[in-house]
């Protein structure tokens, strides 16, 4: 029995379903239903667990005391803080971008005015694929889905006006993490902040890219070195940076269910682990600033029980499997952003309720830091009147529903205590399969992962479409006519002005500063130096981040998906 099994084999002894329940059902609730004429239904949630009418205490798992803890303990199902939002609310920090820096900047400064208490940006298509604003193929889509970062001078317009000692940012990158990792660096040291003082976070988790999102530019295991030398320089040099965000939020946008999110993401993490062990690190030096993303869905419960579980199937682990001993090391530190999938372009006020109980679900859950999605997302990048609703979601279940005032409200319930352990047990059974396929990179590149999302997604649009599901106003409840809302406009002016102000930067610039920095940075890669360092001197030269990349092009090539049958 390797490990994985042994740790399906203790949830399957902890679960039993007692004789109360069965003899309630015999002599109290089958009568009535037959009274009643009531017929039976079943019902499942996202990950198809079959839901009973019912649960009670026999439903605990039997080593509930052991698994459940309290809070700041380990293994932390209740929430990784002693006194949780008693002592600090989760961040409010809404994901925004769009236009020119100067858009982004004016839209950063309206959240942090009403409320917000993290910042969180969004990049165009053309920075998370590595390209100029000015590239050809950049055209059309500068500014569209994020703000345009093509140099240094664009993150100091970003920023304008904002100490980078005094908030914590989070950047939604992936491919060319390093490089904006290393631009963030920059412009904190011009603003004259050692690296020490600095916080924030870089989804920087490419193995997600391969599974869900599809934004690389190199084979896996280029991308793979890149992240490992900022896991391996931020250990040491900005060591309040979480240097990875590793994401399950675009794996559930792609069509995966809870438990697949849940162990998928897990997965990823772990390969995580191992790169930074095999890269000679200690794992309670690097694994305290590895940090998690995930998504919330509507299925209220489910939600929660898959977060409850994260937190302790990354504690047993760590601790377990790869004898982690700093309690840092086991705390399972999430983001959570609202469901975009759920979000419907028809009657878009309802989007309100869905990330309003979406929200509730993360909280209960435990989050440390949250987005919520704006009704008017399902059109376009949200509107100002939009985003502040989403804003005020947060505010309202923080200050008016007293959600946040007791720690893990919904522990020993016995419904989402069965429900933690049960997706946990499935959790478990697929990092098993993973292993037994060779790890998650190998699942990855033989499409498996790839497979079972897809496979998940086509069986829950079979529901829509046969209305086992329901979407309210898409498949039930529809209105005819509907108008389009008023939304964000994302003009050309912008693609154009930033394309004037950028060629502007390239005139300015010592060209012959740009070509050392940008060989030296060749060199790095490839030799197997840290090529941190090297990028941070080539953005501070303002090399531009197609300059950088193109480098890392020639270096390591670009990577195509092989065909997944
Ligand atoms: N008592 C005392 N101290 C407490 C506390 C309490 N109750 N609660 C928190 N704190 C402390 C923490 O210890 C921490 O201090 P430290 O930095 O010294 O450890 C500090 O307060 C901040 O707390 P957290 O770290 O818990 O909260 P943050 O908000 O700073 O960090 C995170 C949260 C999850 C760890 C971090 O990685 C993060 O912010 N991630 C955000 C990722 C994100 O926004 N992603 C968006 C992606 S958008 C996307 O991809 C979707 C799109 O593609 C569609």
């Amino acid at each position: 029995m390797n490990y994985w099994e042994s740790k399906i084999d203790e949830i399957e002894r902890s679960l039993k379903t007692g004789d109360k329940y069965k003899k309630w059902r015999g002599d109290v609730l089958d009568p009535w239903n037959k009274k009643t004429n009531y017929n039976e239904r079943e019902y499942y949630n996202s990950s198809r667990i079959k839901i009973k009418e019912l649960y009670d205490r026999d439903d605990l798992p039997s080593n509930i005391d052991d698994i459940l803890g309290y809070p700041g303990v380990y293994p932390y199902t209740r929430g990784i803080y002693p006194n949780m939002y008693r002592g600090k609310l989760w961040t409010m920090r809404m994901f925004s971008g769009f236009g020119t820096p100067e858009e982004t900047n004016r839209r950063l400064k309206y959240l942090i005015e009403n409320g917000e208490t993290g910042l969180s940006i969004a990049f165009d298509m053309p920075t998370l694929y590595g390209f100029d604003c000015d590239n050809e193929r950049s055209h059309g889509e500068v500014g569209k889905c994020g703000v345009n970062v093509s140099s240094l001078y664009d993150m100091e317009r970003i920023f304008d006006g904002i100490d980078l000692s005094r908030v914590s940012t989070s950047m939604t990158i992936n491919a060319p993490a390093a490089v904006l990792t290393a631009m963030y660096f920059a412009l904190a040291k011009k603003q004259g902040h050692p690296l020490e003082k600095i916080s924030g976070t870089v989804q920087a988790d490419i193995l997600k890219e391969y599974i869900a999102q599809k934004e690389w530019i190199y084979p896996p295991e280029a991308h793979l070195r890149l992240i490992k030398d900022m896991m391996v320089f931020c250990t040491k040099n900005a060591p309040k940076w979480n240097y990875i965000s590793v994401s399950g939020y675009h794996i559930r946008e792609a069509g995966s269910d809870a438990v697949q999110e849940l162990a998928f993401t897990l997965a990823d993490g772990f390969y995580y682990i191992d790169l930074g062990i095999n890269a000679g690190l200690n794992v309670d030096d690097f694994a305290p600033r590895i940090s998690f993303f995930f998504n919330s869905s509507i299925d209220f419960f489910e939600e929660i029980a898959k977060f409850r579980a994260a937190r302790r199937i990354w504690a047993t682990v760590l601790k377990e499997k790869y004898n982690a001993r700093n309690p840092r090391s086991m705390m399972l530190r999430f983001h959570t952003q609202t469901s975009g999938y759920t979000l419907t372009w028809q009657q878009p006020l309802n989007n309100i309720i869905r990330t309003t109980v979406e929200a509730m679900a993360a909280i209960l859950g435990g989050t440390q830091s949250l987005h919520t999605n704006s009704y008017d997302e399902a059109w376009a990048l949200p509107s100002d009147e939009a985003v502040k609703v989403a804003l005020r979601t947060q505010q309202i279940l923080a200050e008016e529903t007293g959600i946040a005032n007791t720690i893990d409200p919904l522990g020993g319930s016995y419904y989402i205590e069965r429900l933690t352990s049960e997706m946990e047990e499935r959790a478990y059974k697929y990092l098993n399969e993973i292993e037994r396929m060779g790890g998650i990179l190998n699942a990855i590149k033989s499409g498996y992962i790839q497979r079972e999302i897809a496979e998940t997604s086509y069986k829950r649009q079979m529901r829509l479409e046969n209305l086992e599901d329901v979407m309210v106003g898409v498949n039930k409840y529809i209105e005819k006519d509907e108008r389009p809302i008023n939304t964000l406009k994302i003009t050309e002016e912008s693609e154009i002005e930033q394309i004037n102000k950028f060629h502007e930067l390239k005139k300015r610039r010592d060209i012959n500063k740009v070509k050392r920095s940008l060989e030296n940075l060749r060199k790095a890669m490839e030799g197997d130096e840290n090529t941190m360092p090297y990028i941070i001197d080539a953005v501070e030269d303002y090399a531009t981040l197609e300059e950088i990349s193109n480098i890392g092009r020639e270096v390591f090539g670009e990577w195509k998906e092989p065909k997944i049958l």
